[in-house]
């Protein structure tokens, strides 16, 4: 009798390159002016599988993703823009101004203050925000956009499930050159994206959209570099 084979445990440390990490996280922007050329389907699907590789608490990948392109893509801004007009809001996770505090607001208020910038839209041109607004209902551009759910029961807690997914998202996307922007906005219309994608039977949670395509990059409105607070400010090492 041949002694069995001893089980070699695999490598514990396959090495990535951390120039890589660097490059795919860092080089994730939110990008709000698209190219109107469509992403392929086979990256499509590429990069949806790679996305729900996404961590879940006790693998339950709660997480029901609503991926919109052509004229379903076209009829959804639509519908947004309508009831953006007739200011038709409806929340399924509520907004709260006063959640933020005060270095929170701050830099909020940096970032605007860049992205505006770029946009040439000056802070008192209520015009031209609304402008911009209207602009993001129309997904900046992009030709898809990823609606990402939960179940009608959703707590708080499985909204660190979507999270955990929308960012993989982000970086799958990434890595594939295909640019991307989390939109906040859209969890404000979630009764009209719900019956525009005719969801209103099952009415699973809006959390977010991911707006994506391949970014113009001849485009002001790409051009920012939204800095991060130092470590040190949101961090600590403890010993
Ligand atoms: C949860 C979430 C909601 C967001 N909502 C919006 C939004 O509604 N509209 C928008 O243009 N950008 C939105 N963003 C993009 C942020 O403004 C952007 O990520 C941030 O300013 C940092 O810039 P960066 O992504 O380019 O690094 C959102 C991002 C996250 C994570």
């Amino acid at each position: 009798m041949t002694a069995p084979t001893p089980v070699t445990a695999p490598d514990p440390t396959p090495v990535f390159d951390p120039e890589h990490a660097e490059r795919l996280i860092r080089g994730r922007r939110a990008t709000r002016a698209y190219r109107p050329d469509p992403v392929p389907e086979e990256t499509l699907r590429r990069v949806f599988a790679l996305a729900a590789a996404a961590p879940s608490s006790s693998n339950t990948q709660p997480w029901q993703v609503e991926v919109v392109s052509g004229a379903a893509r076209d009829a959804l801004s639509r519908d947004l823009l309508a009831a953006a007009e007739e200011e038709r809001l409806s929340l399924d996770f509520p907004y709260q101004d006063d959640l933020y505090a005060d270095v929170h607001r701050q830099r909020r208020s940096e970032a605007g203050a860049l992205m505006y910038g770029a946009m040439g839209v000056a802070r008192d041109d209520l015009a031209g925000r609304a402008a911009v607004n209207r602009e993001s209902l129309r997904f900046y551009g992009a030709p898809h956009v990823a609606l990402l759910f939960l179940p009608p029961n959703a707590d708080a807690r499985m909204v660190n499930d979507v999270g955990m997914y929308a960012q993989t998202l982000l970086l799958a996307l990434t890595a594939y050159g295909v640019a991307s922007c989390p939109q906040g906005l859209l969890g404000f219309y979630a009764d009209t994206i719900r019956a525009s994608l005719r969801l209103t039977e099952e009415r699973p949670k809006l959390m977010i959209g991911i707006s994506f395509g391949y970014a113009d990059p001849a485009s002001s409105w790409n051009a920012v570099t939204v800095p991060r607070a130092d470590l040190g400010e949101t961090t600590r090492f403890r010993e």
